[in-house]
């Protein structure tokens, strides 16, 4: 059994307005996905299969030389996150077996720590379903109708999902062909399977670039490690 990594990268970054896709975001001087492939790309990952959109001209303008014979383009992206997770996984059914472990991580979190990625690989390869990174909730969280607090959820069982996610490759294009709706995460699509995806708790560095002030933290975090 082998344990590959698969990185959807064929969103546009619509709320970080940036007037290109976030991926390629410089981030102490390297586009965003450089550091994404770099946290996944360490054993016991073999290869890193990164999923862009047909049209992505952008990509091939970089030096991923770093990464050699272990980083795989693959240009089949779709219209969601699903889409591009699942149709990755088609493209890349001649390497990747049904049995073997798939780590589904967004280009958008490129600080994902080594400790985190070791951690989730340790409490999950023996795992009957899989797992994900994740943290418990810290804030105190309200529910909302238009601007208005409509009540006050209870946060002890809230987690927030985070990434790489952890499942059987076979598993996973079998919950994601299958999902209703658009599950915004792999867990979403295998807990419509009835199943329960296991959680590790990871830390706050994994932060995902979504709006435009998380740029300066991401930077901060991975200039303060070299
Ligand atoms: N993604 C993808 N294909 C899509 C949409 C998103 O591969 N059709 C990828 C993104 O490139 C990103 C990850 O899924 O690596 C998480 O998505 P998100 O952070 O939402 O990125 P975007 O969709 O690009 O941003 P936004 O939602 O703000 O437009
Ligand atoms: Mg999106």
């Amino acid at each position: 059994m082998s344990t590959y990594a698969l990185i959807p990268a064929a969103g546009t970054g619509t709320r970080i307005a940036a007037g290109g896709p976030k991926q390629y975001l410089p981030l102490a001087g390297r586009p965003m996905l450089w550091h994404a492939v770099r946290a996944v790309c360490v054993p016991p990952v073999e290869t890193v299969f990164v999923v862009h959109a047909p049209e992505d001209a952008v990509f091939a303008t970089h030096d991923w030389s770093a990464f050699g014979e272990q980083l795989e383009p693959l240009y089949c992206g779709g219209e969601t996150r699903r889409d591009s997770v699942f149709n990755g996984i088609i493209a890349a059914k001649d390497v990747v077996e049904t049995d073997d472990w798939l780590l589904v991580h967004d280009a958008a979190r490129p600080c994902l720590p080594r400790r985190d990625l070791d951690k989730l690989v340790r409490e999950t390869r023996d795992d009957e379903v899989g797992g994900i990174l994740a943290l418990p909730v810290a804030e105190t969280v309200k529910r909302a109708m238009n601007d208005r607090i409509e009540s006050t959820e209870d946060r002890q069982h809230l987690w927030l999902a985070q990434t790489p996610q952890m499942f059987r490759a076979g598993l996973l294009a079998q919950a994601l062909k299958r999902a209703k709706g658009t599950p915004t995460d792999e867990a979403a699509a295998v807990e419509q399977m009835g199943l329960k995806p296991r959680l590790v708790a990871g830390s706050r560095e994994n932060l995902k670039v979504t709006w435009p002030e998380d740029l300066a933290i991401a930077e901060s975090i991975l200039k303060g490690r070299s």
